[in-house]
């Protein structure tokens, strides 16, 4: 369990939330990265996430012997620590030279999964390494497949343990004058050799900006990379429960709700308010994961009591990252896990199992819908 203020502190640099990992992490972060984390100017379907999931109360229940509190559970079979696993983030070798292998650090010492971007600046094999098995690679359909193709190979052959598309940017959206002047300067440096993405370092003969992403890609696609590797496949970025039932009737094996964190569309529903929908509608036939906004613990144990099996961090694992690497990741995932055990103590829950809505004080209407 974290420290409390009636412990004693373990030294200067412990950090007590995620609020002080961003004030540490944001300095250190290139003023492009750093617009680009933070939504520059178009922050509004983030905020909205944040405060949906604030606006969710918990109880506490009387009495329990929480002891004991066990946060593992498993995602598609595999056992992890804890049901917060990392999210895929474009080009992180500019917060940090090791990039995405810290991050894949960070997770494998948080004994969690990680996820590998498409847009990643270290290759499915460096990753892969580290992750021994505990990775899952994140993949954008592209305009030319052959390229899709060659990354779930390589991804396969490096033990990725599922592949998970990301559906919700079917066409990039024209950002805001900030936001767009962070993603200009950051694709240039992308193109430098030592933050190049492997997708376009070895595959230079196709740029990556003439392929991504492909408006005409439909749930075909989805057959056909089924087909493409023995993996589980994921799909990321569903909000409509129809879609959803469409996963499951294309033989996906998990869904994870998410709206991009606010970098797809604007003024998306909040997901807090789409998961409990979601669950409704497929029930066990899918694993249901959720990300956009998760800050705490608190946050966390929402997510499982509207019944996400697990979440996924983005902007609190780079904050980690910029602010000390592996290890900083690692602190960002025990930290929220230490939160979410504390949370779960005083619901009354000592494990997985034992989280269900009744931890909820109150389901705003929205979040009830459930078509
Ligand atoms: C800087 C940045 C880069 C991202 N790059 C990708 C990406 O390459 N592929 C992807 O599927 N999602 C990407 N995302 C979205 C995250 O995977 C995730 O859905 C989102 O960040 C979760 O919300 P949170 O940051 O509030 O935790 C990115 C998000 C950020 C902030």
């Amino acid at each position: 369990m974290k420290e409390t203020v009636f412990s004693a502190s373990t030294g200067p640099d412990d950090l007590l939330d995620i609020a002080e990992f961003r004030a540490l992490a944001e300095p250190r972060m290139p003023e492009d990265y750093r617009n680009f984390v933070n939504n520059a100017g178009m922050e509004q379907t983030l905020r909205d996430d944040i405060a949906a999931w604030g606006s969710l109360h918990l109880r506490p229940r009387a009495l329990v012997d929480v002891s004991h509190v066990d946060t593992a559970v498993t995602v598609l079979g595999q056992p992890i620590a804890m049901p917060i696993i990392t999210a895929p983030f474009v080009g992180s070798s500019l917060i940090d030279p090791e990039g995405e292998v810290a991050t894949a650090r960070g997770a494998m010492a948080a004994a969690t999964i990680t996820t590998l971007s498409m847009m990643g600046t270290r290759p499915p094999e460096d990753v892969g390494a580290v992750a021994k098995g505990r990775y899952w690679q994140q993949i954008y359909c592209m305009r030319d497949r052959g390229v899709v193709q060659d990354v779930i190979a390589r991804a396969e052959a490096a033990g990725a343990s599922a592949l998970c598309l990301t559906v919700d940017l079917p066409v990039m959206p024209a950002f805001p004058r900030p936001m767009r002047v962070a993603a200009q300067a950051l694709f240039r440096r992308w193109q430098e050799p030592e933050h190049m993405m492997y997708a376009v370092r070895n595959y230079a003969d196709r740029p990556i900006g003439a392929t991504f992403p492909d408006p005409a890609a439909t749930w075909a696609d989805v057959e056909w990379m089924r087909g493409l590797s023995s993996l589980p496949l994921i799909l990321k970025g569903v909000i409509r429960p129809d879609d959803a039932l469409r996963a499951r009737d294309h033989g996906v094996s998990a869904v994870i709700v998410s709206n991009h964190a606010g970098q797809g569309l604007r003024a998306s529903q909040p997901v807090a308010h789409a998961l409990p929908g979601i669950v409704a509608a497929v029930g066990a036939d899918l694993e249901v994961y959720a990300d956009s906004g998760i800050r705490s613990g608190a946050d966390v144990l929402r997510a499982l009591a509207l019944g996400a099996r697990a979440v996924l961090v983005g902007r609190p694992v780079l904050w980690g990252l910029a602010a000390a690497g592996a290890d900083g990741v690692k602190r960002v995932l025990t930290l929220l896990q230490a939160e979410l055990a504390e949370v779960m103590a005083i619901t009354g829950a000592t494990s997985m199992a034992q989280v269900d809505r009744s931890v909820l004080g109150n389901i705003p209407r929205e979040a009830a819908q459930r078509d």
